[in-house]
């Protein structure tokens, strides 16, 4: 049996005041938003692992071949001894970077929200790579960290294209926040979504077989379940839009009719006119130069970047300068 630890960094009810003032902050402006970290419940976490097998969905298996191709390389230029992965999730694509990095690879440290995707991720992990401590951080990584201590050099691994869910301002304080994570010889290894035409891009957000409408609405019956929230999913509509300005994809919730919605929880009651969106997710797509300026204010340099063949999603490495 490998060594397996878990610490919990959220004071117990942290979420639930998150998501209060979120809500109450969100709803209460114009126009309406919440921060898409709230779609991911045990059915919206279930949802999304469904929208990375659609044939729509290409993030998720284009970092797949970049990272299983690169992987070697990228064990070869960090030599890391721990291995940070902040959003781990299911660390499904993980496995294949802590293939790579073992037998160096002596630590583990999965950081996300989600203790229930810890747990599963790491008893599947223990299994395949005997040997390797494996300490889960149950964290909002947006918040500020505090990591266990684990040997360098470290590798903090960001995959996924979610540092595209972050606004600018946040992206900025967040990368200065991983930066102050790494001490020289550390690096950090950056999976960003890149700018391609329209079409590819919003039947992404939007597919055939609804998953994505699905995911989007699931956070209304986060609403419903936690803050006890009047809100039927049969009243709003899925939208995923290009914001070629921003060069960011949005999904929102179109109100199909006038509606009020109350959340007894905050003593709060949310007009919505008919045709008005409230704005779930914004998943903000990469250029080389972009990254590269962005690690660059954050005080990193982009010292590698790897695409696939049709140059639709990036692995970057990054290390202190
Ligand atoms: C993997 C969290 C970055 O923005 O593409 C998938 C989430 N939203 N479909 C993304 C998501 C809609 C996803 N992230």
């Amino acid at each position: 049996m490998s060594p397996f630890l878990l610490t919990r960094t959220l004071p117990e009810g942290a979420t639930a005041a998150d998501l209060r003032a979120d809500v109450l902050h969100g709803l209460t402006r114009t126009p309406k938003e919440l921060p898409p970290k709230w779609f991911y419940d045990a059915r919206g976490s279930e949802l999304f692992e469904e929208i990375t097998r659609l044939p729509e969905y290409y993030p998720t298996r284009t970092e797949r071949d970049i990272l299983v191709a690169r992987a070697p390389e990228i064990a070869a230029a960090t030599r890391a001894l721990t291995l940070v992965e902040l959003g781990s999730g299911s660390s499904e694509k993980t496995r294949h970077l802590l293939r790579a990095l073992r037998p160096r690879l002596a630590d583990y440290v999965p950081v996300d929200v989600s203790e229930s995707a810890l747990t599963g991720a790491a008893a599947a992990l223990t299994e395949e790579l005997p040997g390797l401590r494996v300490h889960a951080l149950v964290a909002d990584f947006t918040r500020g960290l505090a990591l266990p201590g684990t040997p360098g050099p470290r590798l903090v691994a960001f995959l996924g294209g979610t540092l595209g869910n972050l606004l600018p301002g946040e992206r900025a304080g967040f990368l200065r926040s991983v930066r102050s994570l790494l001490e020289p010889g550390d690096a950090l290894l950056l999976g960003t979504d890149l700018v391609k035409d329209e079409a590819t891009l919003v039947a992404a957000y939007d597919d055939a077989a609804g998953v994505t409408a699905e995911f989007n609405k699931n956070v209304l019956a986060v609403l419903a379940r936690e803050l006890g929230a009047d809100v039927d999913a049969g009243d709003f509509d899925h939208v995923a839009v290009w914001d070629r300005e921003r060069e960011w994809v949005e999904m929102r919730l179109r109100a199909r009719r006038g509606l009020t919605v109350t959340i007894p929880e905050l003593d709060l009651t949310v007009p919505f006119a008919a045709g008005e969106e409230l704005r779930t997710e914004v998943s903000a797509k990469f250029r080389q130069e972009g990254v590269a300026a962005e690690l660059a204010a954050a005080g990193m340099e982009l010292s590698r970047w790897w695409t696939d063949e049709r140059g639709w999603f990036a692995l970057s490495l990054a290390t202190v300068v």
